[in-house]
């Protein structure tokens, strides 16, 4: 049975207390199937506390960072290592197409996160615009996201803030492995929410889901998870 990764990508949403609320809901409904893989990812800030919570709870989810510094520990002001984030994380996105944006972050920056985050034992999981972004040696988990289908509409191209169909992105999905091969596990983001995620985990490319904006309320995201988990 391939895994089905639900990836909660909260971006810079919810202080603590909201952290813990979301938790608190969304936690005890989630059922313990080896192949389910519930991973949510809090701002920096609620890393600690969030886990404290899954963990007392015992709740099968597993945390994640929305990114991590290229460098290892030391000098270098304002950044979190994988390091030390390992306490907390266990995957970390990398080049979302928001940092690849706003902070511009480079192929080549990517490529060492993905080598820090490995040498931590944290799992990178790169996002991936298009079939041109390279994937960076050892990773072996990608998000295809393209830009114009990111809820909040990075874009300003016609149609921009929808969704990819399932199977344009199951074939760009089927591009990846053929390049890098049948290990490779793609999961796809972008405009996902409970009305078509049944469409996107049931390619045959596809591994799961990247959410954002449909992952800040708890209730929406449930029905994401159920639908997962009926499949
Ligand atoms: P969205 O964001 O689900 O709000 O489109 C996905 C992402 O940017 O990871």
């Amino acid at each position: 049975m391939k895994n089905i990764w639900i990836i909660a990508n909260w971006k810079s949403n919810k202080n603590i207390q909201e952290a813990l609320d979301w938790v608190a809901k969304v936690g005890p409904q989630i059922s313990k199937e080896e192949n389910l893989k519930v991973i949510v990812c809090p701002t920096f800030s609620a890393l600690s506390e969030v886990k404290k919570a899954i963990q007392v709870g015992n709740f099968p989810m597993l945390i994640g960072a929305q990114n991590l510094s290229s460098f290892g520990i030391g000098a270098y002001t304002g950044e979190e290592p994988a390091a030390i984030l390992k306490q907390f994380a266990d995957l970390a996105i990398l080049g979302h197409s928001e940092r690849r944006k706003n902070f511009h972050e480079t192929d080549e920056m990517v490529a060492k996160k993905v080598e820090q985050a490995l040498a931590n034992s944290i799992i990178p999981l790169v996002c991936v615009q298009n079939e041109e972004t390279p994937v960076p040696k050892d990773c072996n988990t990608i998000a295809y996201e393209p830009i114009w289908a990111i809820s909040t509409g990075l874009t300003n191209t016609p149609g921009a803030g929808r969704a990819d169909t399932p199977e344009d992105a199951d074939k760009v999905a089927g591009v990846f492995k053929q390049k890098y091969g049948p290990q490779l596990e793609i999961i796809y983001g972008g405009s996902v929410d409970s009305s078509n995620v049944e469409g996107f985990i049931t390619q045959e490319n596809i591994a799961g889901v990247l959410v954002g904006n449909a992952s800040l309320d708890a209730e929406e995201f449930l029905k994401i998870v159920k639908a997962c988990e009926e499949i």
